[in-house]
């Protein structure tokens, strides 16, 4: 009974006594039994391509913690590789790709129909979670938003401010809004055979939505994600949304409205009751405990928590944190915060 699962209720709007919580890279190398199935699989691209052990790493946090929903375990980098773009990542680095810097580069990509071939595998780890998943944990599919992703596929890399992005938007506006526009295609694709394939649930993340400001949020957070939200729920109808336009500060007022999402996620740099009353008043808001209470545990971390609980309790809210969690973050204090919500009566 889908309509039953507590996630899936708070996304229509639901007022419940304790929040669903699940955790942002809640599969990652903070936990143990992480580490050693991504040992088995090889090089983390590896562990992504084989659905078995996709699947499993998926729903180790679920065994541990019994979180309300289990995300996908892909990367958002995926789709400019099945784009056609080179993908490796560099242990202690971060990812590298081939870059887009003048036309000959975009035009060597593929058309968003054509990700299906290299992206199969990944269907087929949504098709095995749907399958294992127990009926109270929701399972929730992911891609990155347009504007992240063309900030690694035209620098090649994570970078800094994401500086060569903006200076392509800034020196050859038709080649960026070109690449913008396949990678919207693409990821309507992509999100909609994750749906076909069994997610309930589907996140976009925008994690350098924040280097965006006034007109050009508008027009490469804003739109394209109320283009994305607009085909899948054309395609899919009651597909719930949820939109992680990071750093959006005041631009988080109004995003769900302008674009359609079903729900806004909140870094923790927005305080909790100021989204409550600008944010939340337009429907379910997701967060926004900060990812180093992970690290750093105790008093504080249950005192935030509860803070941030108590924020929300007029709203529909799934507790998250603020961004993923980071690999020297200790197992036990996810524990703690995990404990804290479930047993932080409301009122
Ligand atoms: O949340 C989950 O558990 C689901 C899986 C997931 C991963 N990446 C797995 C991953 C999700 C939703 C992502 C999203 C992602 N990937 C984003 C957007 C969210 C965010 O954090 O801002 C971005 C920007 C990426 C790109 C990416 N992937 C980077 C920059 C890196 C390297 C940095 C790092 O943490 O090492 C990755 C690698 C990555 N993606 C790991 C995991 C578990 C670590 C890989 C490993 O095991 O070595």
């Amino acid at each position: 009974m889908a309509g039953q699962k507590k996630l899936l209720r708070a996304l229509a709007g639901e007022v419940l006594e304790v929040p669903p919580i699940w955790m942002m890279r809640q599969a990652g190398r903070y936990l143990p039994e992480y580490r050693a199935t991504r040992g088995k699989a090889g090089d983390f691209l590896s562990l992504c391509y084989t659905p078995d052990l996709a699947a499993e790493v998926s729903l180790q946090p679920i065994r541990r913690y019994g979180f309300d929903a289990a995300i996908l375990f892909a990367d958002i980098l995926l789709v400019p590789q099945a784009l056609g773009a080179d993908l490796w990542f560099v242990t202690g680095e971060g990812p590298r790709l081939s870059t887009i810097t003048e036309q000959a580069d975009f035009d060597a990509l593929k058309p968003a129909a054509a990700i299906h071939d290299k992206l199969a595998p990944v269907y087929e780890t949504v098709r095995i979670l749907a399958r294992d998943l127990s009926e109270e944990t929701t399972l929730i599919g992911f891609a990155g938003a347009p504007w992240t992703v063309a900030t690694y596929m035209i620098a090649g890399r994570g970078t800094p401010a994401q500086a060569p992005a903006h200076a392509l938007r800034e020196g050859n506006v038709a080649l960026f809004e070109a690449l913008l526009e396949r990678i919207t295609k693409a990821t309507i694709e992509y999100l909609s055979a994750q749906i076909d394939a069994g997610a309930e649930v589907v996140k976009l993340f925008d994690s350098w939505a924040g280097s965006l400001k006034g007109e050009a949020f508008d027009k490469y957070a804003l739109a394209p994600c109320r283009e994305i939200t607009q085909a899948l729920k054309a395609r899919h109808p009651g597909i719930p949304v949820i939109g992680f336009p990071r750093g959006a500060e005041e631009k988080y007022v109004g995003f769900a409205k302008a674009t359609g999402v079903d729900c806004v996620a909140l870094d923790q740099s927005v305080d909790a009751d100021w989204a409550a009353a600008n944010v939340q008043v337009d429907g379910c808001v997701q967060g926004n405990l900060a990812p180093e209470h992970m690290v750093t545990g105790g008093q504080a971390l249950v005192d935030e928590t509860r803070r941030i609980v108590k924020a929300f309790s007029n709203g529909p809210h799934i507790f998250n944190l603020g961004h993923g969690i980071t690999p020297d973050a200790d197992p036990e204090n996810v524990q703690l915060m995990v404990d804290t919500v479930r047993g932080t009566a409301r009122g």
